[in-house]
């Protein structure tokens, strides 16, 4: 996996992003990305989100057309079969010319063509610490499994579900009185600081992670230390309740 390389032009890159539910996602990433535009004071924006396509009508479908953003909806259940579906999801995205493609809670499997045509440019992000957990009920699946910490993964996107290279991750210290709704929104909240960071890094716009989160923490909790290793290019976020765990231990 290439991953994208050190070659892209500043200036100006083209972001696509995918989704199928509530899109907090998308607009943690858009409003970090204008956050930085406002910031740097450019003419033109370094890197701004060209286009959102959806799989079915959903709430961050419609918030992207709120905010007159190019919105594109492509529906399965329009076309013959897969190999149609797939066919017009590629073009689609190809048409948005895209440097790279966040899938941002979007609940469909490309297919490996579509990869193909967007390699190294796709990643995802995903509600937990990977390789634990890929699929669904995730938050659920590591309450059962009696794990102590959990987190989100920012990954490239491979054929294999949630198995691509890890590019970030976020930790959090599971809590006794941590429920699956809890630990989702928990979790949530450390994703709108992981993508933006990950995205901002991928191409090369510096720290979008130390801007606040657009969507209130309901547990009143922030988010702590933001590590970037530059040799492993990777990224860390990790819940403060880490660093006081470690603090009392002997
Ligand atoms: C997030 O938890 C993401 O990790 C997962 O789907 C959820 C999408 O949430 N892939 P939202 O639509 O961004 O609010």
């Amino acid at each position: 996996m290439k991953g994208l390389d050190s070659v892209r032009p500043a200036g100006s890159q083209r972001i696509v992003v995918m989704v199928s539910g509530r899109g907090s996602n998308l607009i943690a990433l858009q409003q970090a990305l204008q956050r930085k535009a406002a910031q740097i004071q450019a003419q033109e924006r370094p890197a701004a989100i060209v286009a959102v396509v959806a799989d079915r009508a959903c709430a961050g479908l419609a918030w992207a057309r709120e905010q007159q953003l190019p919105a594109f909806l492509v529906e399965a259940k329009c076309y013959a079969d897969r190999s149609d579906f797939d066919a017009e999801l590629s073009a689609v995205v190809a048409r948005c010319d895209p440097d790279l493609v966040v899938m941002a809670g979007f609940m469909r499997i490309v297919s490996a063509r579509f990869l193909e045509l967007f390699e190294g440019r796709v990643i995802n992000v995903h509600p937990s610490l990977l390789p634990a957990f890929p699929g669904l009920h995730t938050h659920r699946r590591a309450l059962e499994a009696g794990v102590l910490l959990h987190g989100a993964t920012v990954h490239w996107v491979t054929p294999e579900l949630d198995a691509g290279p890890i590019i970030g991750q976020a930790v959090l210290a599971i809590e006794p009185d941590d429920n699956e709704e809890r630990l989702a929104a928990r979790v949530l909240r450390m994703e709108h600081c992981l993508l933006p960071s990950v995205v901002g890094h991928l191409l090369g716009l510096g720290a979008l992670a130390f801007e606040r989160p657009p969507v209130e923490e309901p547990m009143g909790r922030g988010v702590g230390p933001f590590h970037r290793s530059p040799e492993a290019e990777r990224i860390l976020l990790v819940d403060p309740a880490l660093c006081r765990a470690r603090a009392i231990l002997p």
